[in-house]
């Protein structure tokens, strides 16, 4: 056989015919993006310019130039993370990777509350894992008896992403903790991935289960909050004993970390980016306004995504309803087992958010 075995659970999405469908669309009026609408910011481009006319150009340390990791040593050190060793990854996607392949065994198990970040299950799959899935609907809220219920001898880590891709939601500290008690009695590795850590709206900073726990791995990157999405730079931090191996791998995967990147990512860590998280906050509250009398909704917290439960129950049949209006969000089945709910994204212009909101209310 032509393929590996590895591949035999690697599927397309199941809803590539939507996808298909979207394509075709002009113009469409999009609230399907998952990356900022705003560019890097200029004083980061300029960083970055600057250090390519410079000739900074060559391989970096595959661990990741010695500047940005004491800078996000101290960026994390300031949050109170626990952790022992950093490195620079390509984006949390390829920080994600090295640690599948550094912990996951064939027939190990892996939990992920549902709705997650699509990756996750994929890369689990692709490694031999089981995926094993923790439901959090209808609140998205973590619960104790459920996370209990899915543990088993076979379990390696459960993987946390507060604020939420696609739900928003923001795992208060007490929903943390419990997790946090099970997996220390259990010593269960956590990972952490915190992207979104800097989109959050209601309150000055979110609670992290780095803060509460030595066995986790916290992921980091700069595709969100510096809307650095295509220069793929990213970071994880964690126990010495699983970042070794993930720097050992990252020797024979991806070899080094972009450049120029990595010195405008120094630059980054102070550069303030609250005037475009309060211009997030109030797309947020847009969006909720407009949804909230005819969709049954919860409030998000974080991130740059909202995900309501559609009258009737068929997020993938209301997504191509609103394909037939010019609109297009994605269904909830692609980040769930479920297909109730549809992840609609304000990262967008507020004309945009307003027509979409116009064809939601008409059609829902
Ligand atoms: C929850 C989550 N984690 C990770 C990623 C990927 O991040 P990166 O661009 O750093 O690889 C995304 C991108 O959408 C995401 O939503």
């Amino acid at each position: 056989m032509l393929i590996s075995e590895r591949l035999k659970n690697i599927k397309p999405s199941g809803v590539r015919r939507i996808f298909d469908l979207a394509r075709k669309m002009k113009d469409p009026i999009n609230l399907s993006i998952g990356e900022p609408d705003f560019d890097i910011p200029e004083p980061l481009k300029e960083e970055g310019i600057e250090w390519i006319r410079k000739g900074f150009n060559k391989y970096t340390p595959t661990q990741g130039i010695p500047e940005l990791r004491e800078k996000i040593t101290l960026h994390l050190k300031k949050k109170g993370i626990h952790f022992d060793e950093v490195m620079v990854t390509a984006g949390v996607t390829g920080g994600l990777l090295l640690a599948s392949l550094a912990l996951i065994n064939p027939g190990d198990e892996i939990i992920i509350p549902d709705p997650y970040f699509v990756m996750y299950e994929y890369q689990v799959l692709l490694m031999g894992g089981v995926p094993v899935f923790m439901d959090t609907y209808p609140d998205f809220r973590l619960r104790e008896e459920e996370l209990v219920r899915k543990i088993s001898k076979r379990t390696k880590f459960i993987v946390i992403n507060s604020p939420n891709n696609p739900t928003g939601a923001v795992y208060p500290k007490e929903d943390l903790e419990r997790i946090v008690r099970i997996a220390r009695e259990r010593d269960l590795v956590i990972l952490s991935d915190d992207i979104y850590d800097n989109f959050v709206f209601d309150a000055p900073s979110c609670s992290c289960i780095g803060q509460l726990y030595e066995k986790t791995l916290t992921f980091g990157g700069f595709s969100k909050g510096w809307a650095m999405t295509g220069w793929r730079l990213g970071y994880v931090a964690g126990p010495k004993e699983i970042l070794q191996q993930m720097i050992t791998l990252q020797q024979y995967t991806f070899s080094s970390i972009n450049s120029f990147a990595q010195k405008a990512a120094v630059k980054a860590l102070d550069f303030d980016v609250g005037d475009y998280i309060q211009g997030y906050k109030r797309k947020r509250d847009i969006i909720y306004e407009g949804l909230k009398e005819k969709f049954n909704v919860q409030k998000p917290q974080g991130a740059f995504y909202i995900f309501p439960e559609i009258p009737g129950g068929d997020g993938e049949a209301f997504v191509e309803r609103a394909i037939q209006n010019n609109l297009f969000f994605v269904p909830g089945s692609v980040f769930s087992k479920r297909n109730t709910h549809v992840r609609i994204s304000f990262a967008a212009s507020d004309e945009t958010l307003f027509k979409g909101i116009e064809v939601l209310n008409r059609i829902g």
